[in-house]
């Protein structure tokens, strides 16, 4: 397994829209490998290929205490969601900014598992608010996008420094 480089806000292929996985394959579940050590080395509770740069519709969720309750969301569509709940989020593309972003409290989501087969999940508190996380950066979008342009500016000018100081060491 391989731990990949995740994408930091505001690089651009984190607005790259996500096509369909057409195969569930042995590349594919290289992929859900690689992307879980690089999920948990990190550690975070969520991670979507295109915060890899890998532009196709494949989500990793686990929100267990332990880690060792990994989902595997292959072409993820919610089919259903109701009512309404704040959390503060964070994002391993946007390190360190955790921001409030109100999202559905509970929903439905169907997708394929890794063996290709297709299942149906209902989530609420956490889980739900980690799958449309995840579903978003699918979509390119980055939960700082949610937030005023006053805010969002902040944390991209901030984000930007940062990557400087990278580059310096
Ligand atoms: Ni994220």
């Amino acid at each position: 397994m391989t731990i990949l480089a995740i994408l930091h806000y505001p690089d651009a292929r984190l607005h790259t829209i996500a096509k369909p996985v057409a195969d569930v394959n042995d590349d594919i579940r290289q992929l859900i490998d690689d992307m879980a050590e690089t999920m948990y080395d990190a550690p975070g509770i969520g991670l979507a290929a295109t915060q890899v740069n890998k532009h196709t519709q494949l989500i990793l969720v686990d929100t267990s205490k332990d880690k060792s309750q990994l989902q595997v969301f292959i072409n993820p569509k919610i089919t259903a969601k109701s009512g309404e709940q704040d959390f503060d989020e964070g994002c391993l593309s946007v390190p360190n900014i955790y921001e409030s972003v109100t999202r559905a409290e509970n929903i439905t989501v169907e997708a394929l598992d890794r063996n290709g087969k297709k299942f149906s999940l209902n989530a609420d508190g956490l889980l739900a608010v980690c799958i449309q996380h995840e579903m978003d950066h699918l979509l390119g979008k980055v939960f700082v996008e949610y937030l005023s342009p006053l805010k969002r500016n902040r944390i991209r000018a901030k984000m930007l420094k940062l990557a400087r100081g990278y580059d310096e060491r």
